[in-house]
């Protein structure tokens, strides 16, 4: 696939521009980073893991409704995509506390959340991408009361898709990160990527708090073997059907 102007290259992807300004190719890395960049490292193999996973997860929303920038895969560590200027929100849903939840709130790690939450993180790398409160989000203009409880839903809609597909994969979604973008005709779309790099997954099949381990905290936590644990989500992931039951 041939490829045109490199239009940003972030910290796991190169995106590419191609012929057609509606569409563009994301060259997935193998390149790593925590804690704003401030951690470097490469897993492995991880820009064709997780170009594949994120393909395999975006037909699984598709397929159950949610639309999505994904285009297809013409190669193993590249995807298509729709164009989208990107909402510069994280939006993390979060099942289990863990991550920077326990380090605010003091809720122990493990603990189920009685529903889940949805947290908004400001995209600004210079600023360490702050957590937002909702009248941050509207002081600083970057959603709409609408478009912000569209967000939220959409999330939530994600979030209960992934935790049924990822549980036939005998994985728990401890939690997870979005991005959306608007498309030049204003549709609003999931877009950036879902891997075990934006995402706490936990092994079913191990009891070990650390051995269960299946995603980017491995690296964060230098708890090694990082790039066996995404092949191995890779490996249930692609296994599964894309129609969750
Ligand atoms: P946190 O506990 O560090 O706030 O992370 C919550 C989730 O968001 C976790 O699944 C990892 C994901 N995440 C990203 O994808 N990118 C980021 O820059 C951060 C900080 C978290």
């Amino acid at each position: 696939m041939s490829t045109g102007e490199v239009l940003y290259e972030g910290k796991a992807k190169i995106i590419y521009r191609t012929d057609d300004p509606e569409i563009l190719l994301a060259q997935y890395k193998d390149d790593a980073t925590a804690f704003n960049a401030q951690k470097r490292g490469t897993i492995t193999n991880k820009g064709q893991m997780n170009c594949a996973i994120a393909t395999h997860l975006f037909k699984v929303l598709e397929a159950a409704g949610v639309a999505t920038h994904f285009i297809d895969q013409p190669n193993p560590n590249q995807m298509r995509m729709r164009a989208v200027q990107i909402v510069p929100l994280e939006v993390v849903v979060r099942n289990i506390a863990a991550g920077s939840l326990c380090q605010q709130t003091g809720l122990e790690l493990g603990v189920a959340l009685s529903q889940p939450l949805v947290d908004f993180y400001y995209k600004d790398d210079a600023l360490g991408d702050p957590l937002l409160t909702r009248d941050r989000i509207f002081l600083l203009e970057l959603a709409m009361p609408e478009q912000l409880e569209q967000l939220r839903q959409l999330a939530l809609q994600v979030n209960q898709i992934l935790i049924n597909f990822f549980h036939q994969c005998e994985i728990t979604l401890v939690d997870f990160k979005l991005e959306f973008g608007m498309t030049s005709d204003q549709q609003l779309l999931l877009a950036d990527e879902i891997s075990p790099d934006t995402c706490r997954l936990w092994d079913d099949t191990e009891s070990d708090p650390d051995r269960r381990v299946m995603d980017k905290d491995r690296f964060r936590r230098d708890l090694g073997e990082v790039d066996t644990a995404y092949a191995r989500v890779m490996e249930r992931v692609l296994a599964q059907n894309i129609y969750v039951s």
